[in-house]
């Protein structure tokens, strides 16, 4: 669910039209609906009531401060993985104990402020990654919670750049490798290790495959409860879909159906549960608003070229991702009946859907049925709101695009388009490196 519609014939979110977000702060533009947010975050939250777990909004999907904002004030925390996500985190006001920090590549470096800062769960993905932490937590004399993540081998069946729990991939410890730490970091006076926690991919569209993963952790904390380990917060992760195409995604309740019952043993011992999600809150939550540069007719096929395409939303290149793609004004004839590959409209054309960039895979769409389109008409790009503006490049030195949160009737403008100069100013003054 999410409160973009078409009114009158043409594209809101929630009660402000799109044709006048993109006249206002032109194009390419990413437009996030703080009432879709609020509403994800709600839902979730309902759907895992009995575990009562603390929502950490991955901040990778969608880092605009007020994004992050908008989501803290619903009671989230933030799951980062870089000094940089930290930074927008910790700007964002989210206080220091409701941050779980993980990433596969954490320096020292980035490990010593993470301490320093006080994040409430650092997750560790290595027996090398867990010396150094341990080090480090010693050497400052500070405590600091752990949780390890396991790799518990379990293929969540999607793609295959997005398959984070299989043994090939390069996330967390086996079961067999996480117990040995366990015993090894036992009654360390700093590095408490004293969660586990699991991310198998994203995203997961079939809920069994969380309790298969579950499953494998569940038996492995039983044994190191048994052997006296103090197991405090378990970390489901992320993964949770989206709907890119109407109906395509489980729903929060399909998940904890899945995900509860397994875990209320846990809860009944006091384990506290994280979740992750990024693409579940925030994906239907911003749409792409991309202008028609030109259309182009040639080799019998119709190219509509936008003034963005890959710069601005990588996944349909990167990932063969699905983004419904419709005009903001399409009149009353063609409003779609829902979003998906067949919209349910007649006079529809077959389109490819290009961006500006000297690139074959610069393309938003391919083969995509459309209404009739001529320069100047505006798109939207749905489900934009994750993985879109946090993946967007400058390639081809194109300026990022602007970011707009709405809500109501109010649209703000809550990063400004890159200009010109921004985009040389980094390197208008070189200078001799000692070195
Ligand atoms: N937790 C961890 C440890 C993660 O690695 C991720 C995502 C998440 C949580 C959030 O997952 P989500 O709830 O959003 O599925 N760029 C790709 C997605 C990469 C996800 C990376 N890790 C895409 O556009 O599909």
């Amino acid at each position: 669910m999410d409160h973009f519609a078409f009114m009158q014939g043409s594209l809101h979110a929630e009660g402000v039209s799109m044709a006048r977000v993109a006249s206002a702060a032109g194009t390419p533009t990413f437009v996030y609906s703080a009432a879709t947010l609020r509403h994800h975050v709600r839902a979730l939250r309902q759907a895992f009531a009995e575990l009562a777990p603390l929502i950490c909004f991955s901040v990778k999907s969608c880092p605009n401060l007020s994004v992050l904002r908008c989501v803290a004030a619903e009671g989230c925390g933030m799951d980062v993985v870089s000094p940089g996500e930290l930074r927008r985190a910790m700007e964002a006001g989210v206080p220091s104990d409701r941050i779980a920090y993980a990433g596969v590549g954490k320096s020292a470096e980035a490990i010593e402020q993470a301490i320093a800062v006080g994040v409430g769960c650092l997750n560790v993905e290595s027996a090398e990654e867990l010396e150094t932490v341990a080090r480090v937590a010693a050497e400052a004399r500070r405590p600091v919670s752990l949780a390890l993540r396991v790799n518990p081998d379990v293929d969540a069946h999607t793609h295959r750049h997005t398959t984070t729990g299989t043994r090939a991939t390069k996330f967390g410890v086996c079961v067999e490798r996480a117990e040995e730490l366990f015993e090894r970091l036992r009654d360390h006076s700093f590095a408490r290790l004293e969660g586990v926690h699991l991310h198998i991919g994203s995203p997961v569209l079939q809920p069994d495959r969380y309790t298969a993963a579950i499953s494998v952790v569940l038996d492995m904390v039983d044994r190191l409860q048994a052997r006296g380990h103090p197991i405090r917060v378990l970390d489901l992760g992320g993964g949770f879909g989206a709907d890119y195409e109407h109906g395509q995604s489980p729903s929060p309740m399909d998940y904890a159906t899945a995900i509860v019952p397994p875990l209320r043993r846990l809860r009944d011992r006091g384990v506290r549960f994280l979740l992750e999600p990024g693409r579940f809150v925030a994906a239907n939550a911003g749409v792409l608003l991309v202008r028609v540069v030109r259309v182009k007719r040639e080799a019998g096929k119709t190219f509509v070229i936008c003034d963005a395409g890959m710069n601005a939303l990588l996944r349909p290149s990167h990932y063969d991702a699905f983004h419904f793609i419709w005009p903001v004004a399409p009149g009353a004839a063609f409003v779609p009946g829902h979003r998906g590959a067949d919209p349910g409209v007649h006079g529809l054309q077959a389109c490819d859907v290009v961006g500006p960039l000297c690139e074959t895979g610069d393309y938003l769409a391919l083969d995509r049925p459309l209404p009739p389109l001529r320069a100047g008409d505006l798109l939207a790009v749905f489900t934009a709101g994750a993985y879109g503006m946090s993946m967007a490049s400058r390639y081809n030195a194109q300026p990022l695009p602007a970011e707009v949160l709405v809500e109501g009737d109010r649209a703000t403008l809550v990063r400004h388009r890159e200009s010109l100069e921004e985009l040389v100013q980094h390197e208008r003054n070189p200078r001799p490196l000692d070195a």
